[in-house]
Protein backbone atom coordinates (compact mmCIF):
# COMPACT_ATOMS: atom_id res chain seq x y z
CA UNK A 1 0.00 0.00 0.00
CA UNK A 2 1.10 3.66 -1.12
CA UNK A 3 2.41 5.57 2.20
CA UNK A 4 0.27 8.45 3.36
CA UNK A 5 3.51 10.36 3.47
CA UNK A 6 4.80 10.62 -0.07
CA UNK A 7 4.34 13.74 -1.61
CA UNK A 8 2.46 13.71 -4.88
CA UNK A 9 4.82 14.42 -8.08
CA UNK A 10 3.99 17.95 -8.91
CA UNK A 11 6.11 20.59 -11.31
CA UNK A 12 5.43 24.08 -11.01
CA UNK A 13 6.97 26.77 -12.23
CA UNK A 14 8.84 29.28 -10.65
CA UNK A 15 6.84 32.20 -12.35
CA UNK A 16 10.09 33.70 -12.96
CA UNK A 17 10.93 33.99 -16.86
CA UNK A 18 12.28 30.36 -16.37
CA UNK A 19 12.48 27.45 -14.74
CA UNK A 20 10.32 25.10 -12.92
CA UNK A 21 10.40 23.82 -9.56
CA UNK A 22 9.83 19.69 -9.18
CA UNK A 23 8.37 17.87 -5.44
CA UNK A 24 7.13 14.51 -5.27
CA UNK A 25 9.80 12.85 -7.57
CA UNK A 26 12.68 10.46 -5.71
CA UNK A 27 15.74 10.59 -8.62
CA UNK A 28 17.90 8.15 -7.10
CA UNK A 29 14.83 5.74 -8.03
CA UNK A 30 13.54 4.04 -11.64
CA UNK A 31 11.39 6.67 -12.77
CA UNK A 32 7.64 6.08 -14.87
CA UNK A 33 8.07 6.69 -18.37
CA UNK A 34 5.16 9.45 -18.05
CA UNK A 35 7.11 11.24 -15.62
CA UNK A 36 10.32 11.48 -17.53
CA UNK A 37 7.70 12.82 -20.48
CA UNK A 38 6.82 15.58 -18.20
CA UNK A 39 10.04 16.35 -17.51
CA UNK A 40 10.82 16.54 -21.04
CA UNK A 41 8.39 19.01 -21.69
CA UNK A 42 8.79 21.03 -19.04
CA UNK A 43 12.23 21.59 -19.68
CA UNK A 44 11.17 22.59 -22.99
CA UNK A 45 8.61 24.91 -21.55
CA UNK A 46 10.75 26.09 -18.90
CA UNK A 47 14.12 25.88 -19.64
CA UNK A 48 15.59 24.67 -15.89
CA UNK A 49 13.96 22.00 -13.45
CA UNK A 50 14.91 22.34 -9.91
CA UNK A 51 14.17 19.10 -7.79
CA UNK A 52 14.11 19.18 -4.55
CA UNK A 53 14.99 16.78 -1.65
CA UNK A 54 17.37 14.48 -3.81
CA UNK A 55 19.80 12.20 -1.82
CA UNK A 56 21.63 10.00 -4.39
CA UNK A 57 25.13 8.37 -5.18
CA UNK A 58 27.37 9.70 -8.10
CA UNK A 59 26.01 6.46 -9.94
CA UNK A 60 22.40 7.13 -8.93
CA UNK A 61 23.25 10.78 -10.55
CA UNK A 62 24.37 9.71 -13.65
CA UNK A 63 21.38 6.78 -14.00
CA UNK A 64 18.83 9.93 -13.62
CA UNK A 65 20.84 11.78 -16.00
CA UNK A 66 20.83 9.39 -18.44
CA UNK A 67 17.21 9.24 -19.12
CA UNK A 68 17.69 12.57 -21.06
CA UNK A 69 20.68 11.85 -22.89
CA UNK A 70 24.34 10.76 -23.31
CA UNK A 71 27.45 11.92 -21.05
CA UNK A 72 28.99 14.61 -22.90
CA UNK A 73 32.77 14.18 -24.07
CA UNK A 74 34.61 16.41 -25.45
CA UNK A 75 37.38 16.12 -28.20
CA UNK A 76 40.97 14.97 -27.04
CA UNK A 77 42.34 18.08 -28.17
CA UNK A 78 39.08 20.12 -26.59
CA UNK A 79 40.16 20.95 -23.26
CA UNK A 80 37.01 21.58 -20.69
CA UNK A 81 36.71 22.16 -17.02
CA UNK A 82 38.22 19.22 -15.45
CA UNK A 83 40.15 17.59 -18.30
CA UNK A 84 43.04 15.53 -17.64
CA UNK A 85 45.10 14.58 -20.57
CA UNK A 86 42.73 11.96 -22.19
CA UNK A 87 40.22 12.00 -19.48
CA UNK A 88 37.77 14.27 -18.35
CA UNK A 89 36.03 12.80 -15.06
CA UNK A 90 32.27 11.89 -15.31
CA UNK A 91 31.15 13.16 -12.42
CA UNK A 92 32.53 16.81 -12.13
CA UNK A 93 33.00 17.68 -8.27
CA UNK A 94 32.36 21.12 -8.87
CA UNK A 95 33.93 22.45 -5.16
CA UNK A 96 36.17 24.79 -2.93
CA UNK A 97 37.74 21.69 -1.08
CA UNK A 98 40.72 20.72 -2.49
CA UNK A 99 40.38 18.52 -6.24
CA UNK A 100 37.05 20.31 -6.69
CA UNK A 101 36.50 22.86 -9.40
CA UNK A 102 35.88 26.71 -9.75
CA UNK A 103 36.74 27.82 -6.25
CA UNK A 104 34.76 29.74 -4.57
CA UNK A 105 34.92 33.14 -6.60
CA UNK A 106 32.00 34.63 -9.60
CA UNK A 107 31.77 32.63 -12.26
CA UNK A 108 30.44 35.27 -15.15
CA UNK A 109 26.90 34.01 -17.44
CA UNK A 110 28.06 30.87 -19.41
CA UNK A 111 26.67 28.14 -20.98
CA UNK A 112 28.83 24.73 -20.98
CA UNK A 113 31.59 23.97 -23.37
CA UNK A 114 30.28 26.56 -25.67
CA UNK A 115 33.43 26.87 -26.86
CA UNK A 116 33.40 23.26 -28.72
CA UNK A 117 32.24 21.53 -31.61
CA UNK A 118 28.91 20.18 -30.37
CA UNK A 119 28.57 22.40 -27.19
CA UNK A 120 26.71 20.47 -23.86
CA UNK A 121 22.55 20.12 -24.37
CA UNK A 122 22.52 20.55 -20.61
CA UNK A 123 24.15 19.73 -17.12
CA UNK A 124 22.97 18.61 -13.95
CA UNK A 125 23.90 20.61 -10.33
CA UNK A 126 23.54 18.61 -7.07
CA UNK A 127 23.84 20.07 -4.35
CA UNK A 128 25.45 18.57 -1.16
CA UNK A 129 26.76 21.10 1.01
CA UNK A 130 25.77 25.06 0.56
CA UNK A 131 26.84 27.96 1.98
CA UNK A 132 24.68 30.14 4.82
CA UNK A 133 24.90 32.93 1.92
CA UNK A 134 26.08 33.75 -1.05
CA UNK A 135 26.80 31.40 -3.95
CA UNK A 136 23.84 31.94 -5.59
CA UNK A 137 23.33 30.38 -9.35
CA UNK A 138 21.18 32.35 -11.44
CA UNK A 139 20.09 31.11 -15.22
CA UNK A 140 18.81 33.24 -18.18
CA UNK A 141 16.26 33.24 -20.77
CA UNK A 142 18.65 33.33 -23.93
CA UNK A 143 14.84 32.80 -26.03
CA UNK A 144 13.63 36.08 -24.22
CA UNK A 145 16.70 38.12 -24.75
CA UNK A 146 16.70 37.19 -28.40
CA UNK A 147 12.93 38.05 -28.92
CA UNK A 148 13.19 41.42 -27.15
CA UNK A 149 15.62 42.70 -29.47
CA UNK A 150 14.72 45.39 -31.82
CA UNK A 151 13.59 43.88 -35.42
CA UNK A 152 16.54 45.62 -37.09
CA UNK A 153 19.11 44.10 -34.95
CA UNK A 154 17.29 40.95 -35.40
CA UNK A 155 18.07 41.40 -39.09
CA UNK A 156 21.41 42.29 -38.77
CA UNK A 157 22.29 38.96 -36.81
CA UNK A 158 20.17 36.51 -38.23
CA UNK A 159 23.02 34.66 -40.17
CA UNK A 160 26.30 35.58 -38.70
CA UNK A 161 28.70 32.74 -37.53
CA UNK A 162 30.52 33.18 -34.01
CA UNK A 163 33.63 32.16 -32.85
CA UNK A 164 33.61 31.15 -28.83
CA UNK A 165 37.26 30.62 -28.09
CA UNK A 166 37.92 27.99 -25.70
CA UNK A 167 38.81 29.96 -21.95
CA UNK A 168 40.81 26.39 -21.22
CA UNK A 169 43.26 27.10 -23.94
CA UNK A 170 43.72 30.86 -23.40
CA UNK A 171 46.97 32.25 -21.74
CA UNK A 172 46.62 32.56 -18.15
CA UNK A 173 49.03 35.18 -18.41
CA UNK A 174 47.71 37.19 -21.33
CA UNK A 175 45.26 40.26 -20.47
CA UNK A 176 41.55 39.33 -20.50
CA UNK A 177 39.53 39.73 -23.39
CA UNK A 178 35.73 39.91 -24.54
CA UNK A 179 36.46 39.99 -28.51
CA UNK A 180 39.25 39.00 -30.30
CA UNK A 181 40.36 42.27 -31.77
CA UNK A 182 44.10 41.86 -32.36
CA UNK A 183 44.45 39.16 -35.56
CA UNK A 184 48.22 38.84 -35.35
CA UNK A 185 48.12 36.96 -32.01
CA UNK A 186 48.48 33.24 -33.44
CA UNK A 187 45.31 31.05 -32.63
CA UNK A 188 46.36 28.30 -29.95
CA UNK A 189 43.02 26.41 -29.99
CA UNK A 190 41.20 25.41 -33.01
CA UNK A 191 38.04 26.92 -33.49
CA UNK A 192 34.18 26.12 -33.76
CA UNK A 193 31.97 28.94 -35.01
CA UNK A 194 28.17 28.34 -34.35
CA UNK A 195 25.14 30.29 -35.29
CA UNK A 196 25.08 33.53 -33.49
CA UNK A 197 21.25 33.30 -33.78
CA UNK A 198 20.45 29.47 -32.65
CA UNK A 199 17.38 27.34 -33.00
CA UNK A 200 16.51 25.14 -30.20
CA UNK A 201 16.58 21.76 -31.76
CA UNK A 202 13.64 20.53 -29.42
CA UNK A 203 11.20 23.49 -29.34
CA UNK A 204 12.42 25.25 -32.60
CA UNK A 205 12.49 28.36 -30.48
CA UNK A 206 15.68 31.21 -31.49
CA UNK A 207 18.23 31.49 -29.13
CA UNK A 208 20.45 34.46 -28.66
CA UNK A 209 23.59 32.32 -28.32
CA UNK A 210 25.89 34.39 -26.95
CA UNK A 211 27.64 34.32 -23.39
CA UNK A 212 28.77 37.06 -21.12
CA UNK A 213 32.59 37.06 -20.89
CA UNK A 214 34.36 34.71 -23.17
CA UNK A 215 36.64 36.16 -25.81
CA UNK A 216 34.90 35.81 -29.33
CA UNK A 217 34.83 36.99 -32.61
CA UNK A 218 31.92 37.73 -35.26
CA UNK A 219 33.33 35.90 -38.68
CA UNK A 220 33.43 38.02 -41.31
CA UNK A 221 32.83 41.37 -39.28
CA UNK A 222 35.79 44.11 -38.79
CA UNK A 223 37.03 43.69 -35.14
CA UNK A 224 35.67 47.12 -34.18
CA UNK A 225 32.68 46.19 -35.67
CA UNK A 226 32.23 42.75 -34.33
CA UNK A 227 33.11 43.98 -31.00
CA UNK A 228 30.76 46.44 -30.65
CA UNK A 229 27.96 44.62 -31.56
CA UNK A 230 28.83 42.00 -29.39
CA UNK A 231 29.15 44.80 -26.68
CA UNK A 232 25.51 45.68 -27.28
CA UNK A 233 24.17 42.38 -27.20
CA UNK A 234 26.09 41.39 -24.17
CA UNK A 235 23.83 45.18 -22.22
CA UNK A 236 20.94 44.26 -24.07
CA UNK A 237 20.80 39.87 -22.72
CA UNK A 238 22.65 41.01 -18.85
CA UNK A 239 18.97 41.98 -17.46
CA UNK A 240 17.42 40.62 -14.22
CA UNK A 241 13.94 40.67 -16.35
CA UNK A 242 15.63 37.76 -17.78
CA UNK A 243 16.69 35.97 -15.11
CA UNK A 244 15.72 33.29 -11.92
CA UNK A 245 18.20 33.37 -9.23
CA UNK A 246 18.54 30.68 -7.16
CA UNK A 247 19.47 30.09 -3.52
CA UNK A 248 20.68 26.71 -2.67
CA UNK A 249 19.38 24.16 -0.36
CA UNK A 250 21.12 20.66 0.16
CA UNK A 251 19.72 18.05 -1.99
CA UNK A 252 18.49 20.44 -5.12
CA UNK A 253 19.54 19.25 -8.20
CA UNK A 254 19.17 21.84 -11.18
CA UNK A 255 19.13 20.45 -14.32
CA UNK A 256 19.52 23.03 -17.22
CA UNK A 257 19.42 23.28 -20.90
CA UNK A 258 22.77 24.95 -21.99
CA UNK A 259 21.16 25.40 -25.30
CA UNK A 260 18.64 28.03 -24.38
CA UNK A 261 20.12 29.73 -20.82
CA UNK A 262 23.71 31.22 -19.23
CA UNK A 263 24.01 30.88 -16.13
CA UNK A 264 26.30 33.00 -13.33
CA UNK A 265 27.49 31.85 -9.77
CA UNK A 266 28.21 34.34 -6.94
CA UNK A 267 31.16 34.75 -5.14
CA UNK A 268 30.81 32.96 -1.28
CA UNK A 269 33.19 33.31 1.47
CA UNK A 270 36.38 31.08 0.99
CA UNK A 271 35.89 29.75 5.08
CA UNK A 272 32.68 28.32 4.07
CA UNK A 273 31.98 24.80 2.03
CA UNK A 274 30.43 24.57 -1.04
CA UNK A 275 29.84 20.96 -2.47
CA UNK A 276 27.96 19.60 -5.57
CA UNK A 277 28.66 17.25 -8.08
CA UNK A 278 28.36 18.42 -11.58
CA UNK A 279 27.21 15.52 -15.22
CA UNK A 280 26.79 17.66 -18.27
CA UNK A 281 25.03 15.51 -21.67
CA UNK A 282 26.01 15.88 -25.25
CA UNK A 283 25.08 18.00 -27.72
CA UNK A 284 24.15 17.76 -31.20
CA UNK A 285 26.24 20.67 -34.15
CA UNK A 286 24.01 24.01 -33.36
CA UNK A 287 22.43 25.22 -36.24
C1 LIG B 1 29.06 24.60 -13.59
C2 LIG B 1 28.85 25.94 -13.07
C3 LIG B 1 27.86 27.10 -11.22
C4 LIG B 1 27.76 26.97 -9.76
O1 LIG B 1 29.20 23.67 -12.79
O2 LIG B 1 29.05 24.43 -14.82
O3 LIG B 1 28.91 26.89 -13.79
O4 LIG B 1 26.81 27.53 -9.22
N1 LIG B 1 28.55 26.02 -11.76
O5 LIG B 1 28.59 26.32 -9.15
MN1 LIG C 1 28.93 26.18 -15.92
Amino acid sequence: MPSLTLTEFKITSTGGPLGAVVTGLDASQPVAPEVILQLKQALRDRHILIFKEQKLTDEQLLNFAFYFGDLYVPPDDVPVLASQPGVTPVVIPISNLDGGYTGTGELAFHSDHHWTPKPSSGSLLYALEVPSQGGDTYWLNLNLAYETLDEATKQRIADLQLITYNPFLRDKNAPRSKYRLDRNIPLTSPVFPHPLVRTHPESGKKILYLDYATEVEVVGLEPQEGAELIEQLREHLNQPRFYYQHKWSVGDIVYWDNQATLHYRQAFDPNERRVMRRVSLAGSRPF
